[in-house]
């Protein structure tokens, strides 16, 4: 099923288009006037850079089952800004110490170590602000479950406690178990998050978001062993960050657990899992999300 590409010319022009979207609304949410320069590092950690995933899988999931578009691109930027905080935090000295990210010096190579860890906090709050809007622009209660959603998959036992084990692994060797249980925790529940808000905000019957939850967790899960692989296999220009720092970090990744063909072939299979799972959510029009799985699959950045 991964021979079939998806990356057609409607592909191409849908993500072009939602990226600039999601660049303007970003751009427009996240203020620079904040005290002493707070915006200005939250701004350069979030703006100019990255491929959007997470934001791109909200809006096609809520846009497959017609959703409401002001609720998506809420949903669709929040995740993103959780994201981008949970970079400037894993990219500090204290995690992995890393100096470039997006092509660019990271966070705290740019504003110093205490406004990276500052900018990241408040990442994160604005986060939830954009799901709570002063207005009437979200009911009630899909504000509430999309808070709930994100905070789940943001917290302890989401991203950072994957990151926690992480770093706790340093040095060590997991099995597979143990290494697709950290993978899931602290990339896949982003990932499976974005899905299930964009399915959340197009009202998705139960059966369809239980498919949708499937879809979202395979394909999260082989996004963080593709990481892996271009850590080792990418070029430092396209990737934008340094290469070969799982090794030189003494962390267990699938491809030290199992080499890098054995890795794509775990990934591979992963996204046929995404793919098979698309075709029982009943709906009519999935293109895009398939091709986002494949763009998961064969990315050099
Ligand atoms: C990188 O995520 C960090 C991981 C969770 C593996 P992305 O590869 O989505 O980074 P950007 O947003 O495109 O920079
Ligand atoms: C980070 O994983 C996952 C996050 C939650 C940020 P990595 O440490 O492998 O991400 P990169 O390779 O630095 O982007
Ligand atoms: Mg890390
Ligand atoms: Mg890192
Ligand atoms: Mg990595």
């Amino acid at each position: 099923m991964t021979s079939t590409t998806h990356e057609s010319a409607s592909f191409v022009q849908w993500r072009t288009r939602q990226q600039e979207a999601v660049e303007q609304a970003l751009s427009h949410w996240v203020p620079e006037s904040l005290p002493a320069g707070l915006g200005q590092a939250m701004r350069y950690a979030v703006l100019d850079g990255g491929k959007r995933l997470r934001p791109l899988l909200v809006l096609a999931t809520s846009e497959a089952l017609q959703g409401d578009t002001g609720a998506a691109m809420r949903a669709a930027c929040s995740v993103e800004l959780i994201h981008a905080y949970s970079l400037v935090h894993d990219d500090m000295p204290c995690m992995d110490n890393d100096v470039l990210r997006r092509g660019k010096p990271t966070t705290h190579v740019k504003f110093g170590e205490a406004q990276a860890l500052l900018a990241g906090d408040a990442l994160q709050a604005l986060a939830f602000e954009l799901l709570v809007p002063d207005d009437a622009s979200l009911e009630p209660a899909m504000s509430v479950a999309l808070c709930r959603l994100l905070a789940l998959s943001a917290g302890g036992d989401g991203m950072a406690g994957g990151q926690s084990v992480d770093l706790a692994s340093v040095g060590r060797t997991l099995d597979l178990t143990e290494l697709e249980a950290m993978h899931r925790r602290k990339t896949g529940a982003l990932l499976q998050a974005s899905v299930v808000m964009g399915a959340v905000a197009g009202r998705a019957s139960a059966a369809t978001l239980r498919a949708l939850e499937t879809y979202g967790a395979s394909l999260g899960l082989a996004f963080q062993v593709v990481d892996d692989i271009l850590d080792v296999v990418a070029d430092v220009a396209a990737l934008g960050k340094t290469v070969g720092k799982d090794a030189a970090s003494d962390k267990p990744t699938f491809v030290s657990l199992m080499g890098l063909e054995q890795a794509q072939r775990y990934a591979d299979r992963a996204l046929d899992r995404a793919h098979e799972a698309l075709e029982q959510t009943g709906l009519a029009d999935t293109h895009n999300l398939h091709a986002l799985a494949d763009w998961v699959g064969r990315r050099d950045r």
